[in-house]
């Protein structure tokens, strides 16, 4: 679980700056439940940009990075779970792009703990696009088969 950003006082006095991402219909899968977990998603990234934008140290921003990948990787399980548990015939493509953004996020992840890459807006944009990419890209095409299997 990630530290509230909220409990520090520092926060509460540093104007947020605007969303990286903002949640729209256009984002919903129509299953309530994933459609939760992805407003999540999208919150730490804008909870690690909103870090990065104010400044704030190098342990504050692992702490962050480290609550988006763990909370990735339970939200694939999630839905892995889900398309297994109703049959979806798109499984196993669905779980193949899975690890290759986990591969992606985590090699992102060493790379800034090794000093390697900074957290960048550029870091930051890829983020974006990687989370927006795969739910419209994917997460969609499951929709309506889970829905229909009784998924909420
Ligand atoms: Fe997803
Ligand atoms: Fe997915």
């Amino acid at each position: 679980m990630l530290p509230r950003l909220e409990a520090d006082p520092m926060h509460m006095t540093t104007m947020a700056p605007p969303k990286l991402i903002d949640w729209t219909d256009q984002l919903s899968v129509g299953v309530p439940s994933i459609d939760s977990q992805h407003r999540k998603l999208i919150d730490l990234i804008n909870d690690l940009h909103a870090a990065m934008a104010a400044g704030r140290g190098a342990e504050l921003l692992g702490k962050t990075f480290k609550g988006l990948v763990h909370y990735t990787l339970s939200h694939f399980a999630y839905e892995e779970q889900l398309m297994r548990q109703t049959a979806f015939p798109g499984l196993e493509a669905h779980r193949a792009e899975h690890t290759r953004l986990v591969d992606t996020v985590q090699k992102l992840q060493q790379d800034w703990r090794s000093g390697k890459v900074a957290i960048s807006m550029e870091m930051l944009w890829f983020l974006k696009d990687w989370v927006g990419g795969h739910i419209v890209g994917m997460d969609k095409k499951y929709g309506p088969h889970v829905t229909a299997a009784g998924a909420r």
